[in-house]
């Protein structure tokens, strides 16, 4: 793993710099980084980090989270869906359709924490049986070259910033490791009702040690969603080798049984407002562009 720290940075792009390079960004991306991604090579790269990761033990306990935690979602299949797992003889538990969203990712061609990284989602999908096109993936620090080797792997590339603001409207396995803290906040907010966040899974950063490593004021004021968040979610947190600890720490499997959310105050419900995030001077995320 050594050269990941340095490499980290490739993925951990800050906002302002970001926004200071736009120009010169725009023109390498549609130039030479697509031509410095060998898509071949970068796809055994990843393939070979699956293998690599199949055979860990701590794989094992990933999976069996994931079983569980899917096991419990509030969703049911419909009937005609029972009948066709019970005529193949499997539990309708095991068989719920998930769909996959990944954001933040980072520049898995360069940075071998975000290789991994997506070595451990292709896992989660077939594991959960996840068709590879039902996930879909944003990092605005994709090149187009990487962005490629998602297509190559059967993978959907998303090509517009959602800011994590996506509705679920089914069951899905929200995949977001290492990410900052604003992307789960405005996650939680567009899916802030008692029918939507049942149907989550995260896998991602514990909310609860993002509470512990954040001043409780600022944590209230400006993430409102992680922090009501963590006193309601389940979550079952993440086994990782000492040798990946860069690329796996401090992960955790959230989901938001119905009976907890129920505890929350009815009037958390009405008409949630859009977080803000005037007081953030780094917000650690990317933002949408706005017209001019
Ligand atoms: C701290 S890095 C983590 C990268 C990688 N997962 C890792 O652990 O090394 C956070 C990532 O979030 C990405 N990001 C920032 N804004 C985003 C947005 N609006 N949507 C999706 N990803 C975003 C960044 O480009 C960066 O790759």
């Amino acid at each position: 793993m050594s050269g990941t720290q340095e490499e980290w940075q490739v993925a951990g792009r800050r906002k302002g710099a970001a926004r200071r390079s736009k120009a010169l960004q725009v023109s390498v991306t549609s130039t030479s980084c697509q031509d410095q991604v060998d898509i071949g090579k970068t796809v055994k790269r990843i393939r070979d980090a699956v293998s690599e990761l199949r055979c860990e033990e701590f794989w094992q306990q990933w999976k069996e989270q994931l079983l569980v935690a899917g096991s419990a979602l509030f969703w049911k299949p419909s009937e005609s869906m029972v009948t066709e797992q019970q005529d193949k003889g499997k539990d309708s538990s095991q068989c719920q359709q998930l769909e996959c969203v990944c954001y933040g990712l980072g520049s898995f061609s360069s940075c071998v924490s975000a290789r991994y990284q997506l070595a451990m989602l292709l896992l989660l999908l077939d594991a959960r049986r996840i068709p590879l096109k039902d996930c879909s993936l944003y990092d605005p620090a994709f090149s187009s070259g990487e962005r490629d080797v998602l297509k190559e792997l059967g993978l959907t590339v998303l090509t517009e910033n959602e800011e994590g603001k996506r509705r679920t409207a089914k069951p899905t396995l929200f995949y977001l490791m290492h990410c900052g803290k604003a992307l789960y906040n405005n996650l939680l907010w567009k899916n802030w009702s008692t029918q939507c966040l049942p149907l989550m899974i995260i896998i991602g950063n514990s909310f609860s040690g993002m509470q512990d490593r954040t001043i409780e004021r600022e944590f209230k004021r400006d993430y409102s969603y992680i922090s009501q968040a963590v006193s309601v979610c389940e979550e079952r947190s993440l086994p990782c080798p000492s040798r990946l600890i860069d690329v796996f720490s401090d992960t955790a499997v959230i989901t938001f049984p119905t009976s907890s959310l129920n505890r929350l105050p009815q009037s958390t419900w009405a008409e949630p407002p859009e977080p803000q995030y005037q007081h953030c001077p780094d917000l650690e995320i990317t933002l949408k562009e706005t017209p001019s």
